[in-house]
């Protein structure tokens, strides 16, 4: 078994024209993160907090797959030599919507997670600080199911088991900089698990892995699938 283990950020969805957080016309250039995306700031402030988010849900209306989601994709499916797993830090859905699933470790912009009952329900549409929960009903309740900072992002433990049961980590288009992910590459270094870096430019972690291809990821992810699955 060889399996591999496939960490995604912002930068894998920025050719969808989705904006990344620290680029210079980044996210956070344009937001503050302790107003919208802090469990202190949506106390504060939770109309706020819904509209940035209803903004971003709209926004993934209008965006589609690209070419390094399908090659993705191709590679979870038809990868014969072992699992595929994708763990994202990106709460749009292309890569579902591209075929293959991926482990939302971030939370899931069409979610929103109840204060009451605490179920997760799929929500698609605008929310507000007068949403109502689709599980226990009640009103007023609901923010989005996005993990912000401070606190403990999903899937753990289902996730450093997966990465200490590969035999490849990649992590494409994540500047390193947020942790948990980015300290999985010194997890896999010290299993002496094999470390690739795919990203548009170096990043400060880019010292830590093992080999690294800089580029657009659509261009450079496609190449990469392309040459894993003829071998
Ligand atoms: N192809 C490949 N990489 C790209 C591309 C591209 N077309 N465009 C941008 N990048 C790279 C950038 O160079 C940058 O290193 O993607 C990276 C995006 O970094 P960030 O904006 O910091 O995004 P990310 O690493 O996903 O952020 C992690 O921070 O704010 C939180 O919760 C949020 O999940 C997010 C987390």
């Amino acid at each position: 078994m060889k399996n591999i283990f496939i960490l995604t950020g912002a930068g894998i969805s920025a050719e969808s024209g989705i904006a990344t957080f620290r680029a210079e016309d980044g996210l956070w250039e344009k937001h503050k993160v302790e107003d919208v995306a802090t469990p202190d700031g949506f106390r504060r402030n939770p109309e706020l907090v819904h509209n940035f988010y209803n903004e971003r849900r709209r926004q993934l209306k209008t965006v589609t797959p690209n070419a390094a989601h399908f090659a993705l994709a191709k590679l979870y499916n038809n990868y014969s030599q072992g699992i595929v797993t994708i763990v994202t830090q990106n709460i749009d859905d292309l890569h579902e919507r591209a075929g293959a699933t991926a482990i939302h470790m971030h939370g899931e912009l069409e979610k929103m997670l109840c204060l009451n009952c605490r179920k997760s329900c799929l929500w698609q549409e605008d929310s507000s600080i007068e949403s109502i929960c689709t599980n226990c009903e009640k009103r007023g309740v609901l923010r989005p199911d996005i993990v912000w900072f401070g606190e403990m992002p999903y899937f753990l433990a289902e996730i450093e088991s997966c990465l200490l049961k590969s035999s490849l980590f990649v992590a494409i288009g994540t500047s390193g900089l947020v942790y948990p992910a980015a300290g999985y590459v010194q997890l896999a270094r010290a299993a002496k698990i094999k470390t690739l870096e795919m990203n548009l430019e170096k990043t400060a972690a880019s010292q830590f892995f093992d080999a690294g291809i800089y580029g657009k990821a659509g261009q450079t992810v496609t190449e990469w699938v392309e040459e894993i699955l003829i071998k």
